[in-house]
């Protein structure tokens, strides 16, 4: 009874994993003043066809539903995000600041860091066209990395700019239909024998091949990085012209976020689609836009593999696990007190567990400790008092139950 190929199942560690990595990217995106959205987990297979490219296409969940209509599980979010603002971007002042945490379905090969659903933290600006835009993006992108301890030494932002590429296949007169195929062999080249990649290219091999070697440098790029270094994190990125995004809507500045040890698949990549909104609505809005996505797979995979990285999950899902009072009932008719006791202590906002089923002190005391209990209130032959048992020192004190609350209150 496994769940299919691709996908997980959350098992309440995996799950407070989860929970882990979804509150720091909240916290970050929040403290750069995005705010939060989401849309639905189908969509109509038009709004991917048009504008994501083929390679997304052929990853689709798709079925026709009862209705007769053509839709797809979302396999990213950024084509949701453009028919959202086609629709509503008159109710808000640009540029909108928006973050997303959307489970996205693709079909592809299982394989390490590659998954058929993942969860992947969106963030987007819509309605601004200055460099600042993409500098500010580029910066989000490497604190939401930096939160979860990772250094310069861990990983970096490869910075590039598709202008770069379609200057290039202007001069060489190739047609804007075949730009999409071209730039996808370029994307894919680093991946790729050379060869191979010298056969699909066919004549334009030779110039492309050169700026690879050369790398490329524009003003542009340059104030991306001179912004990046006034806030002190030039170290985390680099200017690379191989970095040009397999999807199809992207039309300036792109980067990609990877480790440095090259171990891992991309960790985030995302960049300028200053078309995508006008294509969508037939020309009816123009607005520029950028974003990127980091996916939970690859980044859960980072985290297992660094130490520092690894102590932080582990500690703060630990104390998030743990309950603060176990509740032992000795005497089976203190029961009614306890959970009478139980229920003003949960008002009051302490996390507390009790036997649902009469068990001996022993094993009580057993669960508590397994709970992460740091106390223990012991119902018994003390009644109308209870044995208040620090579970850390051992120590214990009878409190009348009416001052309980009072007394946990000094002792918190
Ligand atoms: P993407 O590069 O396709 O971009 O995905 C972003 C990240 O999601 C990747 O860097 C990777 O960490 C993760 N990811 C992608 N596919 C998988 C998979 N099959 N299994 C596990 N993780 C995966 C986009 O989706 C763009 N829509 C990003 C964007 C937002 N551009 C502008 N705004």
């Amino acid at each position: 009874m496994q769940p299919l190929t691709g996908f997980r199942d959350f098992l309440p560690a995996a799950c407070a994993e989860r929970n882990y990595i979804f509150a720091k990217w909240r916290a970050v995106a929040r403290r750069y003043g995005f705010v939060e959205y989401d849309g639905p987990l189908l969509e109509e297979l038009d709004l991917y066809k048009k504008k994501s490219g083929d390679e997304i296409v052929r990853q689709l969940y798709e079925f026709v539903d009862k209705g007769e209509r053509a839709v797809a599980l979302r396999p990213e979010m950024t084509p949701t995000l453009a028919r959202i603002i086609v629709a509503n971007h008159r109710n808000f002042r640009k540029p909108l600041k928006w973050f997303s945490i959307p489970q996205v379905f693709r079909y592809e090969r299982p394989q390490r860091g590659r998954l058929r659903e993942h969860f992947q933290l969106n963030c987007d600006i819509v309605g601004e066209s200055s460099i600042e835009a993409d500098a500010e993006l580029i910066a989000l992108a490497i604190d939401v990395v930096r939160a979860f301890g990772f250094r310069a030494n861990d990983f970096v932002v490869r910075i590039s700019d598709r202008e770069f590429w379609t200057e290039l296949l202007k001069v060489e007169g190739v047609s804007p239909e075949r730009w999409e195929e071209v730039l996808q062999t370029i994307d894919k080249s680093e991946r790729e024998p050379r060869p191979k990649t010298r056969e699909r290219l066919g004549g334009l091999a030779g110039p492309v091949f050169e700026i690879l070697e050369k790398g490329g440098e524009s003003a542009k790029l340059n104030a991306i990085m001179g912004n990046l270094r006034a806030r002190g994190l030039s170290d985390f990125a680099t200017v690379d012209v191989g970095i040009v995004r397999g999807l199809a809507y992207y039309t300036g500045v792109v980067f990609e976020v990877f480790d440095r040890a090259g171990k891992f698949r991309a960790i985030a990549g995302g960049g300028r689609y200053d078309q995508l909104i006008a294509q969508l609505s037939n020309d009816s809005v123009s607005l520029p836009a950028l974003g990127f996505a980091t996916g939970d797979v690859v980044l859960g995979e980072m985290i297992h593999d660094n130490v520092v990285a690894l102590r932080e999950l582990e500690s703060s899902v630990g104390s998030d696990r743990n309950i603060d009072i176990y509740a032992v009932i000795a005497k089976e008719e203190r029961r009614t007190s306890a959970i009478c006791l139980i229920q003003q202590l949960r008002d009051s906002g302490y996390r507390v567990d009790y036997p649902l089923a009469p068990a001996k002190v022993p094993r009580q005391f057993q669960a508590a400790e397994q709970l992460g209990a740091r106390t223990a209130i012991l119902f018994g032959d003390e009644w109308p008092s209870v044995a208040v048992k620090s579970l850390a020192s051992g120590g214990q004190q009878l409190v009348p139950h009416e001052e309980l609350i009072t007394h946990l209150a000094a002792n918190r």
